[in-house]
């Protein structure tokens, strides 16, 4: 079966003072009906960028798609004019961001913010659209929803706006749900609940989703599969269970091995692992993260290695693995092509 989203090849950037960049380079992923694709990642790795551009947002962040193809439900997102994507956007595919506050209008009703989306998308009276956005609030798991709809944001609080949030989401129904970093910003115990919640909901109605995250632990949790990005390019993608059992990319390996830290966005240093994600202006020559890597080869400063089989449906772009999973020259007379696997 076709998956509902594919994404080929697609590279994206920002024109800057200093020159053209380019965020994201060649990134590739897929994610099937009903599944969560987590894709982790240190800050700066492109992975919002990722997220905007299949969204056809990132036009609105002073961004641009460069290259590549999108494609969700046979449809090709790259070919669609902004008026075909506000259609799609309602209809198929919906968006949620880390901060819940700023995604809510101060002035209006949580109930009237609902329903006013919905009249957006569905031809609804405002009645009827006033009691889908109840029953929308008691969807996500919020009590007394009659009278929480009457309630302005500041009446909620964060862990309540991210699911009034989750309602608008999920108010068109859509096929895929996209959620960048969506409990980064709350609490231990109010993350937890609200990602069983989105687990419940994308049950219920059959959602794939792309959960962006930079918390290995969220991951681990919620994904079906997993892609992991550094410096705006794909480092490795495989299940959940490869990639924690015996993750391939020694990206992979140093993220497995770190901890998410209190502040938020930004990963802690990561433990084994010296150094920062590199500047866009100043990418290094071959693999993007051989100047931090504990394994580099010479090969690794002047070649960018291809996305190379490792396992049974697990990838890494790593030359560790270029040997055997191509059968080069080099690997030493081996006639078992599974070694590495
Ligand atoms: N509006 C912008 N202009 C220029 N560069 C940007 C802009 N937004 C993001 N970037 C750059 O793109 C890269 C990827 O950013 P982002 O996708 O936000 O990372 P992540 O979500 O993984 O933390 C970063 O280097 C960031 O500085
Ligand atoms: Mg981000």
């Amino acid at each position: 079966m076709e998956p509902l989203l594919t994404i080929k090849d697609l590279t994206a950037g920002f024109a800057t003072d200093n020159g053209a960049v380019k965020a994201i380079d060649r990134v590739s992923l897929s994610i099937g009906k009903g599944q969560t694709l987590c894709l982790v990642g240190e800050s700066g790795s492109g992975k919002s960028v990722t997220s905007l551009a299949i969204m056809r947002l990132l036009e609105f962040a002073g961004g641009r798609i460069l290259e590549g193809s999108i494609r969700l439900a046979g449809n090709e997102l790259t070919d669609q004019t902004q008026r075909q994507m506000i259609r799609i956007r309602g209809n198929q595919m919906a968006m949620i961001f880390q901060e819940p506050m700023s995604a809510l209008n101060p002035v209006f009703t949580v109930g009237d913010q609902i329903a006013e989306s919905i009249r957006l998308h569905q031809r609804k009276r405002k009645s009827e659209a006033k009691q889908m956005a109840v029953d929308l609030l008691r969807m996500v798991g919020i009590p007394d929803p009659e009278t929480r709809a009457r309630q302005y944001p500041h009446e909620l609080s964060g862990g309540m706006c991210q699911r009034v949030v989750i309602a608008i989401a999920l108010a068109c129904r859509p096929e895929l749900l996209i959620a960048d970093e969506p409990t980064t910003a709350l609490d231990v115990t109010v993350q937890a609940q609200l990602l069983d919640l989105l687990q419940q909901l994308q049950r219920e109605l059959g959602m794939s989703m792309l959960l962006i995250t930079h918390d290995m632990g969220v991951a681990a949790r919620m994904a079906d599969q997993i892609a992991v990005m550094y410096a705006g390019v794909v480092v490795e993608t495989g299940s959940v269970e490869a990639l924690f059992d015996q993750p391939a990319h020694p990206y992979t390996v140093g993220l497995m091995q770190s901890v998410p830290s209190m502040e938020g966005e930004r990963l802690s240093e990561l433990r084994t692992i010296q150094g920062h994600v590199p500047s866009l202006h100043a990418l290094p020559a071959g693999c993007r993260f051989h100047p931090r890597c504990p394994h580099a080869m010479p090969r690794c400063t002047s070649e960018a290695p291809p996305m190379m089989t490792v396992g049974t449906l697990q990838q890494a772009a790593c030359w560790l693995y270029g040997d055997v999973a191509a059968g080069f020259a080099g690997a030493p007379d081996s006639d078992n092509g599974e070694a590495g696997g």
